[in-house]
């Protein structure tokens, strides 16, 4: 048995850990559950569709939870904005491989900010014909939501702070932390 890892210090960039690597387990743990639950009965495989690079972590760990035959796919959007600050402008810059017309889809978020991203993706792959759409992100913060979205799996409720790790990124830095991290207010 590997020993436990001890955890990354905290820069002075980074003013607390929100949220710790086990609670993050148990949470996903939970997720895929719900997604095993709910999608029991599918006949073809759910389509994983990954939102680069947030998700990354975030999908890995998911579709190793879970049971229900399935497909990961990736796609990439940018959203303009200086700095970490997402504006509203969304533009897709690659997308998925597989056909989806027909196929349960289940996009798969790091977090829900202003909603443009994930309203641009629903929208979009609904005219695609999918059979279903539907999201999970890993976080949400409420208290910015710019358009009204349902999400319909989600790991965590945080405050309007700017978080980093576990795929979520400050100008590239931090992604790979094992926990998310509030970053002191530069954005
Ligand atoms: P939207 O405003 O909901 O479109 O969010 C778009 C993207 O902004 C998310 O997918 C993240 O990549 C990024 N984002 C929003 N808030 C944070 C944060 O606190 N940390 C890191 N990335 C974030
Ligand atoms: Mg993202």
């Amino acid at each position: 048995m590997a020993k436990a890892l001890s955890l990354p210090p905290l820069t002075e960039d980074l003013a607390q850990v929100l949220i710790d690597a086990a609670t993050i387990d148990r949470r996903v743990t939970e997720i895929a559950n719900q997604i095993n639950k709910d999608y029991k009965d599918i006949t073809e495989p759910l389509i994983l569709v990954g939102v680069l690079k947030g998700s990354f972590i975030f999908l890995s760990d998911l579709c190793r939870k879970l049971t229900v035959p399935h497909i990961v796919d990736f796609i990439a959007i940018s959203s303009y904005g200086k700095g970490g600050e997402v504006q509203g402008n969304v533009r897709l810059l690659m997308d998925v491989r597989e056909d989806i017309s027909g196929k349960d889809v289940l996009i798969v978020e790091d977090i829900l900010d202003s909603g443009n991203t994930l309203a641009y993706l629903q929208r979009n792959f609904s005219t695609r014909a999918a059979k279903s759409v539907k999201i999970a992100s890993f976080l949400d913060k409420p208290d910015r939501h710019k358009v009204d979205l349902k999400l319909d799996y989600m790991g965590f409720t945080i405050p309007d702070v700017w978080v980093v790790g576990y795929g979520l990124d400050y100008k590239e830095k931090y992604r790979t932390l094992p926990y998310i991290a509030e970053m002191y207010p530069v954005h």
